[in-house]
């Protein structure tokens, strides 16, 4: 059982809050009951993540995904239990009382826990030896002299390793920590020959986090401006819990701004963020030197669809960084482009002219991407007719992964203007692209068909036996979840009557079968059960299971009112949805036992057996044409 005693898991569950828990991680929008996003478990343009802060649940009709806050942050972080109740307690300021353990014998851990649990510990032993330690003062000056306040250092958690080998390592292992997950996060190398060292030595620390702030990893500057044998900055390698393409240096730090101002700014390095983010224009991440992924742009756009990239002074990097533009243009998203005077960068440029000098320069520099790209390219090409040809190609590429048709029409009519050609040039152009790439195997994104709407799926004729039983189980299941305590008829609430009619009843689906037993157990000790016994129930099956039901009261509303079809509220039919759920599961139940009956008697040889067998199908035969009856139903004969 977990480590963590049950009032403070209760307290927490009890606390936390669906839309805030989720909040953190996509923007939600209002609509009806519900608040909606984007799945941020799967890749979708359309949302069909659903938040229901009346219920306390998420569940995503993609991709199946569905549960409480404390499901989805496992779902999210790809926690255990524990650490996803550890991460909501810090969150709603609930004390964890402290395990008294040795973090190896710490059972329940998972080993994506280990990994993070050890890289926090190495990001306070950097901490602790910046603010702490003698030579930190070495560190501490240098940040002071990139011009970084105490609050930024702090905000940031940066920190300083000393110029020693294995200072980190150490202590790392006198603390408990296993070795080998020292070395698959990269804080410790360990050689053939037995010798272990730290991966990073006198250096200026930058933990990066991942959305929910935990460390997943560190960039690590050096200090001698000169040496030529190391890099300027070690990062840590890509482990369990970092993988590079889908991390954005400050985003933990910046996601709350990003979507206040509905805009992500993307520089290329640590300093332009921290001095940025100390200038006050906080919405600003960085990728870290790496061209940006796909993966990136994804997390960018559970907050905003607006990016600007603030490029360094440096022509020489801008061209090779287009293409990462053209990814950001794929994924729908606008992109505006900044860039700085010669030899400066987003970070030296606002120390140089301060903060409200650089909020105007990037207001007034701002350029849309097409046009920036379409500039750079009418420049180089002046006056060279095949380079001219060579650049709307180029440009027209780019015009053609914005998903948005009216967007693209806007974008040529520019890109007309600035290159002095007839816009149908460029748009038969695209349409010759267009053709091309159809005829090959699929590039973008650009050419897929619109998404299906997800609606339930209607009952087909091939269906399994077995599957239609578990759809009728299920339905049952589902109405006493949604309304356990509604009142069907005097004195009679659904609860009861439908363990009452399904007494001698056996769910075939064995994850109905513990549902409906659950369901039993509280009745037969007296008391009602709830929808939060199942939402929070410990086995994860089921829980999943319950939120899934809770999430979709009335499966056919879903389809009938997109059709604009008036029905009638589930809750007003339910004393007859009931008791024809109930009808329908024995009418099929009967079936199947006549079917294996039929098939019993052919094997059958003696006289009086036969008799018996045959007694035993005409009397089944009956019943089903009886419940057949109350059904409404016409059963050939
Ligand atoms: P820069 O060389 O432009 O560094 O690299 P910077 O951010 O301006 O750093 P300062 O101002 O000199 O301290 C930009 C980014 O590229 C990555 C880092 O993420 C850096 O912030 N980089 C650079 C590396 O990963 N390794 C390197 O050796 C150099
Ligand atoms: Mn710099």
């Amino acid at each position: 059982m977990s480590l963590i005693p049950k009032e403070t898991v209760d307290q927490v569950i009890a606390q936390a809050d669906i839309v805030e828990v989720v909040g953190d991680f996509v923007s939600l929008k209002k609509k009806g009951q519900n608040m909606w996003a984007c799945c941020p478990f799967h890749h979708e343009k359309s949302p069909s993540f659903s938040v229901s802060p009346a219920k306390g649940i998420y569940k995503c009709f993609g991709c199946g995904k569905a549960g409480n806050s404390v499901q989805f942050i496992m779902d999210v972080e790809g926690t255990s239990f524990p650490e996803a109740i550890k991460y909501l307690a810090k969150k709603y300021g609930i004390e964890v009382p402290e395990e008294e353990q040795h973090p190896e014998f710490a059972r329940e851990q998972s080993e994506r826990d280990s990994l993070f649990i050890v890289s926090e510990f190495a990001s306070k032993h950097f901490q602790q030896r910046l603010h702490e330690h003698e030579q930190g003062g070495i560190g501490q000056s240098y940040l002071k002299q990139r011009g970084l306040s105490g609050n930024t250092i702090r905000k940031f958690e940066l920190g300083y390793t000393l110029d020693e080998w294995s200072d980190l390592t150490d202590a790392a292992l006198k603390a408990g920590f296993q070795q080998k997950y020292l070395e698959a996060t990269g804080l410790t190398i360990a050689r053939e020959d037995g010798k272990r060292y730290d991966r990073f030595r006198g250096r200026v620390m930058f933990p990066i986090h991942n959305i929910s702030g935990r460390v997943v990893g560190f960039g690590a500057r050096t200090l001698k401006p000169n040496d030529k044998k190391s890099p300027k900055y070690l990062n840590s390698p890509e482990s369990d819990i970092y993988h590079k393409s889908n991390v954005l240096y400050g985003l933990f730090q910046a996601k709350q701004a990003i979507r206040m101002q509905d805009m992500c700014l993307m520089v290329e390095g640590y300093l332009d963020v921290l001095s940025l983010h100390q200038g006050g224009i906080e919405n600003v991440v960085s990728s870290s030197g790496t061209s940006l992924t796909e993966g990136q742009i994804k997390l960018i756009s559970r907050y905003t669809q607006n990016i600007t990239v603030l490029y360094d002074g440096d022509a020489a990097g801008i061209k090779a960084s287009l293409r990462g533009i053209d990814l950001i243009l794929e994924n729908g998203l606008n992109v505006d482009v900044v860039t700085f005077p010669e030899g400066e960068d987003p970070d030296s440029y606002i120390q140089k002219v301060g903060d409200t000098a650089f909020k105007a320069y990037i207001k007034e520099k701002a350029q849309d991407f097409i046009s920036f790209k379409t500039s750079l390219y009418a420049e180089e090409s002046k006056g060279n007719p095949v380079k001219k040809a060579e650049a709307v190609r180029e440009i027209v590429g780019s015009i053609a992964k914005v998903p948005d048709a009216i967007k693209r029409t806007i974008f040529f009519r520019s890109c007309s203007l600035i290159f002095d050609i007839d816009e149908q040039i460029l748009i038969s152009e695209y349409n010759k692209m267009q053709l091309q790439d159809r005829q090959q195997p699929k590039t973008g994104n650009n050419y897929e068909p619109a998404e299906a709407p997800h609606e339930p799926v209607a009952p087909e004729k091939q269906d399994s036996d077995v599957d239609v039983l578990k759809r009728y189980e299920r339905e049952i299941v589902r109405m006493l979840l949604n309304y356990p305590d509604r009142v069907l008829e005097e004195g009679m609430t659904t609860c009861q009557y439908m363990s009452e009619q399904l007494e001698d009843v056996a769910f075939r689906t064995p994850l109905y079968a513990r549902l409906l037993e659950l369901v039993k157990e509280k009745l037969s000790a007296g008391v009602l059960p709830t929808a939060e016994d199942f939402i929070n129930y410990p086995d994860q099956e089921i829980r999943t299971e319950a939120t899934n039901l809770l999430s979709d009261p009335h499966e056919l509303s879903h389809n009938w009112e997109t059709h604009h079809i008036f029905v009638p509220r589930e809750t007003d039919l339910l004393p007859y949805g009931a008791e024809r759920a109930v009808l329908r599961l024995k009418w099929r139940n009967v079936e199947l036992l006549l079917k294996s009956e039929i098939e019993k008697l052919r094997l059958v040889t003696d006289p009086q057996e036969q008799d018996r067998q045959l007694n035993s199908i005409i009397m089944l035969k009956t019943l089903h044409s009886q419940l057949g009856d109350m059904l409404g139903i016409v059963v050939n004969k």
